[in-house]
C-alpha cells in the first residue's frame, strides 16, 4: 500500500511532467532528478512563497545569493571536514553500502530462515546469530558488532583551475548557510541592521549521500531555503527565538494547506544533534515511508561565527551602538528543503476519487503549477476557439494558464485535475452571445457563470 502510493506519485510525476529521473537516457544516476515543465512551476511557487514569507513579511530579514563554491577553509572552520559524516556499512552478501543508522532491525524469523541453510560455515552461523540489522537490498544479515560502521564524509569535492591537485581542491557547499555567515559583516555594514535581524537564502546544496532514496526525499543535489536569525549572545534570548521560529514555520506549512495530522515537531536527542547545534527540532511529515524530516530548526549558538572568526582571523564581533557591548551573535536557523517540500506537497495533495472517476491533486491554489485552464467547448468552431484564445492571452501573464482543446471537455477536466489546476474556464455558445464563460472549481466540481471581463478580478480574489 505504502509502496503503492510512492510508485503512483513517481509515475504521475513522470507522466505529467513534474519530475524525471536524472540522466535517464544513460540509465540514470542515483540521487539526481530533473524537474519538468510542471515540476519547475511547483518548485518555483514554493521558493517564491518562502521568500515572501521570510524576506518580505519580516522587515528585519534581508536576502542573499552567495556562491556555491567557497574557499576550502570555510568547510574546515564550519566543522564539516571532520564532523559531517554518516556511518557507512557494507553488506557481506551483495556488497552494497548503506547508512548504518537507517537499517531495520533483523527479526528472529529472518535469522532462523538464514540459519536453516545447509551450506553455512560455523563462522557464518556465528555472524548471523549475533546480527542486529538486515540488508535492505538482498535481505542478508548485518552484524554491526563485527562489521563496525566506518565514518564517511558527505562533502562533495571538486577541483579548481587547470591542474588537478590537493592544492586546488575545494567543496561544493554542503549547506547554504555558510555563505550567509561569510557575508554577515557585509550585510550588517551595508544594510545598517541591528540585532535581532535575519539573512535568508535559497540555493543548491550537495551531499554525497550514501543511500539516496525515496524518490526526491534524499538526493545528492538539492535546494535549501535557509534563514539565519542573528541574536544577542544569551541562552534565554536564544530559547525565546527558537520557540518563536518553530511556531512561525509550522504556521506557514499549515497556511499552505498541508494537513495538520501530517505535521509534527520532533526534538532531537543531544546525541543525534549536528555538530553545530545546541538545540534542534525537526518539523516532520507523515510520509508513506514513516515520519520524516521536512525542515530543521537549530540553535547554532555562536559556533559558526566564532569558528569563522578564528579560522579567518577577522573580527566578527557585533557592537551594540547604545550600550557599546561587543559580542559574537548567536544564531537561530530555519532550514527547509525545496525538493522535499515539492515531494510532500505532491503526496499531501494526492486524492483518488473513484466515485468521480478521477485522480486529483488538491494543491493549495498558490502552490498549483497551473492556475487556470482555458477550453473552447468545440475545437472546430472557429469563433469559440478565437474567443478562448483571447481569454487565454489576457490571463496568461498574471496567472499561469494552459490552453487545451484536445478531446472532450470531460477528459480535459480529468487531465487538469490530475495536475491540480484549481480552475477551468470553458467558452461555449452562450459566451458568443453574452460574453460569459463557465468557471469550474477543481475540488467541488461546481461550475459558475462569470463575465469574461471579470475573470482577472475573480482569480485575483481567489488567490488572496
Ligand atoms: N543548515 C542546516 C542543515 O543543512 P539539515 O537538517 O542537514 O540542516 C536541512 O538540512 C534541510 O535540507 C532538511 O530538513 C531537508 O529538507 C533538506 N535536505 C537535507 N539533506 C537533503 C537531501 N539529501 N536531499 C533533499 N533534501 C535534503
Amino acid at each position: 500500500m505504502i509502496e503503492d502510493l510512492m510508485s503512483k506519485i513517481t509515475s504521475l510525476a513522470k507522466r505529467r511532467g513534474f519530475i524525471f529521473p536524472g540522466s535517464e537516457i544513460y540509465g540514470g544516476i542515483a540521487g539526481f532528478y530533473d524537474y519538468g515543465p510542471l515540476g519547475v512551476e511547483l518548485k518555483n511557487n514554493i521558493k517564491k512563497l518562502w521568500w515572501q514569507e521570510m524576506v518580505y513579511k519580516h522587515d528585519e530579514i534581508v536576502g542573499l545569493d552567495s556562491a556555491i563554491i567557497t574557499h576550502p577553509k570555510v568547510w574546515e572552520a564550519s566543522g564539516h571536514v571532520t564532523a559531517f559524516t554518516d556511518p557507512l556499512i557494507e553488506c557481506r552478501s551483495c556488497h552494497k553500502r548503506f547508512r548504518a543508522d537507517n537499517l531495520e532491525n533483523i527479526s528472529d524469523k529472518q535469522k532462523s530462515k538464514m540459519l536453516s541453510k545447509q551450506s553455512l560455515t560455523d563462522k557464518n552461523k556465528e555472524y548471523i546469530k549475533n546480527a542486529d540489522k538486515v540488508c535492505p537490498d538482498c535481505g542478508y544479515a548485518i552484524n554491526t558488532h563485527v562489521d563496525t560502521p566506518k565514518q564517511f564524509n558527505l562533502l562533495m569535492k571538486t577541483y579548481l583551475g587547470t591542474v588537478e591537485g590537493e592544492k586546488d581542491a575545494t567543496y561544493l557547499r554542503g549547506e547554504t548557510c555558510q555563505g550567509i555567515y561569510l557575508n554577515y559583516k557585509n550585510v550588517l555594514d551595508s544594510m545598517w541592521k541591528k540585532i535581532p535581524f535575519g539573512i535568508a537564502q535559497i540555493g543548491k546544496a550537495f551531499r554525497n549521500e550514501i543511500t539516496p532514496g525515496n524518490f526526491t526525499f534524499r538526493t545528492r543535489e538539492f535546494e535549501q531555503m535557509e534563514m539565519q536569525w542573528f541574536i544577542k549572545a544569551d541562552l534565554k534570548e536564544s530559547e525565546k527565538w527558537f520557540t518563536y521560529w518553530k511556531e512561525e514555520r509550522m504556521k506557514w506549512y499549515l497556511s499552505l494547506g498541508f494537513k495538520k495530522e501530517n505535521l509534527r515537531f520532533r526534538d532531537h536527542e543531544p546525541e543525534e544533534r549536528a555538530h553545530y547545534a545546541k538545540a534542534a527540532t525537526d518539523i516532520e511529515y507523515n510520509s508513506p515511508f514513516s515520519w520524516k524530516e521536512f525542515e530543521g530548526i537549530h540553535n547554532r549558538s555562536d559556533w559558526d561565527l566564532s569558528r569563522h572568526s578564528k579560522f579567518s582571523g577577522v573580527d566578527l564581533l557585533y557592537t551594540n551602538n547604545e550600550t557599546k557591548d561587543k559580542y559574537i551573535p548567536w544564531i537561530i536557523e530555519t532550514s527547509a528543503g525545496a525538493d522535499r517540500m515539492t515531494l510532500f506537497a505532491l503526496l499531501d495533495a494526492y486524492h483518488e476519487e473513484p466515485e468521480n472517476k478521477r485522480v486529483v491533486l488538491k494543491f493549495h491554489p498558490k502552490l498549483a503549477p497551473v492556475k487556470v485552464a482555458v477550453f473552447p467547448l468545440m475545437a472546430n468552431k472557429q469563433e469559440i476557439v478565437d474567443k478562448a484564445k483571447s481569454i487565454f492571452d489576457n490571463l496568461k501573464l498574471d496567472f499561469h494558464t494552459m490552453f487545451d482543446d484536445i478531446g472532450n471537455v470531460g477528459k480535459r477536466y480529468r487531465r487538469q485535475d490530475e495536475i491540480g489546476t484549481p480552475w477551468c474556464v470553458t467558452v461555449d455558445y452562450q459566451s458568443l452571445e453574452d460574453d460569459t464563460v463557465t468557471v469550474r472549481d477543481r475540488d467541488n466540481m461546481q461550475q459558475e457563470r462569470i463575465k469574461i471581463s471579470e475573470l482577472p478580478q475573480y482569480f485575483t480574489e481567489k488567490l488572496k
